[in-house]
């Protein structure tokens, strides 16, 4: 007998407003003991299995060969179908080798030289976001913190203007509002705005190189292949994509969790060592992005159920980053947790998180001056979250606070 996620958890997973009320950790507690790989049904589309369980959500990303990021992409809501936005998902939709070929070709890009140069810029950056605010003794903290410091980082990957990496930042928005359904008049102008975004700054880079990540990507060469042109633009769209929006999610979530726990919070403050281990921790609790599918490449089985070749099976982050076999009480948020292998930025497989460095470093280079700055930090109205299956976030939170 098929075990129904629906039925066992009481929760439909592929409704976005479920999660716009908050991450359901009850349904998830229930199906990791009772049925943690179980059939999901699922209106719009084929079904899933819904896995909530760390070790399978860690085999599956794993194991590449049997489980495809390419055979029917990575989401339970297929991407909307304009060219341009399924291309730039490209490197997340494509299984080894040619996955492979083109990672270690961007990978280039991401060298320690250069994420040790962001640091110190980071760093900068973060004290002018919050400066930018003190004055006002309230704002809203999504889009003025939170927000803001996605759109700096990709300025500075970039090598661009700041005013650029908010335009930038702005139409990835645009183009995400509206992931359901048909693309808009203002999706395929957000889109076609960015391409030519991304082959003006290809040519100006070529022309004058920096010492920046776009440069890096443009020159690298693998085996004698370079990017091609048509390359360089996906990927820079993704980076954008893929960097903006959980970025800001970990900021505004994870400060907003230190909100709902002052005697974490007051403990982060007095101990500042705590950072690295704080920011793990609020990964896990907060778990950024949601599911991501692959699709089984042959018959095979997950905890003795069995898996036909063609089904989907949907991995739950957040549910993984709750499981009480890894983690030691695990609805408990403690700033100190230490070792913390959450599932935040993926499995560890080939598609594990790119920029989880660079994401570590912004949050490491904003929450001191959150901390230090922004005095008596609280809500000044309700938190509305993000409407979406595949993101967990904040749409708006509004704070007040003193200025320091
Ligand atoms: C808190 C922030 C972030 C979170 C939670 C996050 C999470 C993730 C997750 C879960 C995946 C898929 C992993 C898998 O399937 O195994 C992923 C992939 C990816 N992320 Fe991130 N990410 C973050 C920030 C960033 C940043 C800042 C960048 C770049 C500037 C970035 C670039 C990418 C790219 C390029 C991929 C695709 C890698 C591939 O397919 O090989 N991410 N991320």
């Amino acid at each position: 007998m098929l075990d129904d996620a629906v039925r066992i958890s009481g929760v439909d997973l592929t409704n976005p407003e479920v999660y716009q009320a908050g991450i359901p950790l009850e349904a998830f507690r229930e199906l990791r003991r009772r049925a943690p790989v179980a059939w999901h049904p699922y209106s719009a589309g084929p079904g899933f299995w819904a896995l909530t369980g760390y070790d399978d959500i860690l085999a599956v990303s794993r194991d590449s060969s049997t489980w495809s990021s390419e055979r029917s992409g990575v989401f339970f809501d297929a991407p909307p179908p304009e060219e341009a936005y399924q291309l730039s998902l490209m490197m997340l939709t494509m299984d080894p080798p040619r996955h492979t070929a083109l990672r270690t070709l961007v990978s280039k890009g991401f060298t320690p030289r250069h994420v040790a140069r962001l640091k110190g810029r980071m760093a900068d950056l973060a004290a002018e976001i919050v400066e930018g605010v003190l004055d006002r003794g309230e704002c809203d903290f999504v889009s003025d913190i939170a927000g803001a410091l996605p759109s700096f980082m990709i300025a500075e990957l970039l090598g661009i203007s700041h005013e650029d990496g908010r335009r930038l930042y702005e139409l990835t928005e645009t183009m995400n509002s509206e992931r359901v359904g048909a693309a808009t008049e203002s999706v395929i102008q957000a889109q076609l705005e960015m391409f030519e975004y991304a082959s003006a700054l290809a040519e100006r880079k070529r022309v004058d190189p920096g010492d920046d990540i776009a440069t890096a990507l443009l020159q690298a060469e693998v085996e004698g292949q370079r990017l091609t042109e048509l390359e360089f633009n996906l990927f820079f769209l993704l980076m954008i994509n893929a960097g903006g929006d959980t970025t800001r999610n970990l900021v505004a979530a994870g400060t907003l969790t230190l909100l709902e726990h002052p005697g974490e919070r007051a403990r982060l403050v007095a101990e500042p060592g705590l950072l690295s281990t704080a920011i793990e921790e609020m990964l896990r609790y907060v778990s950024p992005v949601n599911v991501f599918t692959r699709t089984a490449t042959k018959d095979t089985e997950l905890r003795g159920v069995r898996i036909a070749e063609g089904d989907r099976v949907a991995l739950f982050f957040p549910s993984a980053n709750r499981d009480e076999t890894r983690f030691r009480d695990p609805d408990r948020f403690d700033i100190g947790r230490d070792p913390n292998p959450h599932l935040a930025f993926g499995g560890g497989g080939t598609h594990f998180c790119l920029g989880a460095n660079l994401a570590r470093v912004e949050a490491a280079a904003i929450f001191p001056e959150i901390l230090a700055r922004m005095r008596d930090l609280e809500l000044a109205g309700p938190v509305e979250r993000v409407r979406s299956t595949l993101m967990n976030g904040i749409h708006s939170m509004p704070v007040r606070f003193t200025a320091a």
